[in-house]
């Protein structure tokens, strides 16, 4: 049978690094045509990069591989930012199969000193920005043969963490948009999944979370590669390339609607 994902167009938020970048990574390979809309990207017409958002190698070596990656400028906490994406990919490409929402923001601190504004714009990001980008993506899904949406949650959106509250609400209330969204768009053959990721060394836990000691950047990456190992059942990390696995076994899989794929060591916490 023919992989349904060649010749797919798929958009993909925060596609310009970490994650995001393996899952175009993966998904190109397969042969999709991509669009990948992030807020680190200046902006559409140019297709420029902020390489000070976005990881300038991950980058290069993407379109090394895959000249005919687009790229454009996305906001996803604003509504007319999520509606010109969506509208620079059908432009571009003639329409839109698949959205991947996988642009997340994370921060930590003790809930009694948590800056409000941080809550408002997590939440904004990891929740709101799924509400957004389906909404303005729908009109265009609902024209294609077997599309679907697959959202980045979070074994955080599963499981809560200390000094996480913020981060762990918004993953919670992605998969809750997810089962939702699911129930919802079933009728009109849209699916709706998740991945929920356990630890992938990114920039995202290497700028922000990582408590170290550890005095040089690799020094840093190597204790957290250790550390992540030892929280996967295979005892191996995961990269954001299995990630792009994942979501194209959702993508491929047509009759699998409504599940939150996971990574993590605690078996009660997969379905
Ligand atoms: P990252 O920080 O490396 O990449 C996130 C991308 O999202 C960046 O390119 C950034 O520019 C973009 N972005 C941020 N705000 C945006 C906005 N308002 N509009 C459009 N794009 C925006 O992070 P990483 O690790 O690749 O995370 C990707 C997704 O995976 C996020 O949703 C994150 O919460 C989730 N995740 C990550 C895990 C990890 O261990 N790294 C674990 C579980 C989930």
């Amino acid at each position: 049978m023919a992989l349904a994902i060649k010749d797919k167009v798929v958009l993909v938020t925060g596609g310009a690094r970490g994650i995001g970048a393996g899952i175009v990574a993966t998904l190109s390979d397969a042969g999709a045509r991509i669009m990948v809309a992030d807020i680190g990207i200046q902006n559409s017409s140019a297709n420029e990069w902020n390489y000070a958002l976005a990881g300038e190698d991950e980058i290069d070596q993407l379109r090394k591989r895959h000249p005919q990656i687009g790229t454009c400028h996305v906001d996803v906490t604003d509504p007319e930012s999520c509606v010109a994406a969506v509208q620079t990919t059908v432009d571009q490409f003639g329409q839109l199969d698949v959205l991947i929402n996988n642009a997340g923001i994370v921060d930590s601190g003790p809930i009694e000193t948590f800056k409000v504004d941080v809550w408002d714009k997590i939440f904004a990001v990891n929740s709101k920005g799924i509400f957004l980008m389906a909404q303005a993506a729908l009109p265009h899904l609902r024209k294609t043969e077997n599309p679907c949406i697959v959202n980045t949650a979070s074994i955080a959106g599963k499981q809560g963490y200390p000094n996480m509250a913020a981060y762990c609400g918004s993953k919670f209330a992605a998969i809750g948009i997810t089962q939702s969204l699911a129930a919802e768009l079933a009728p009109q053959n849209i699916r709706v999944n998740a991945i929920c990721p356990g630890m992938v060394g990114t920039a995202m836990w290497l700028e922000h979370l990582l408590p170290s000691n550890a005095t040089s950047d690799s020094q840093k990456e190597a204790e957290f590669t250790e550390s992540m190992a030892q929280t996967i059942p295979l005892g191996r990390p995961q990269t954001p390339e299995d990630m792009g696995d994942a979501v194209l076994y959702l993508i491929n899989a047509v009759n699998v609607n409504a599940i939150a794929l996971t990574w993590y060591k605690d078996p009660l916490l997969y379905f």
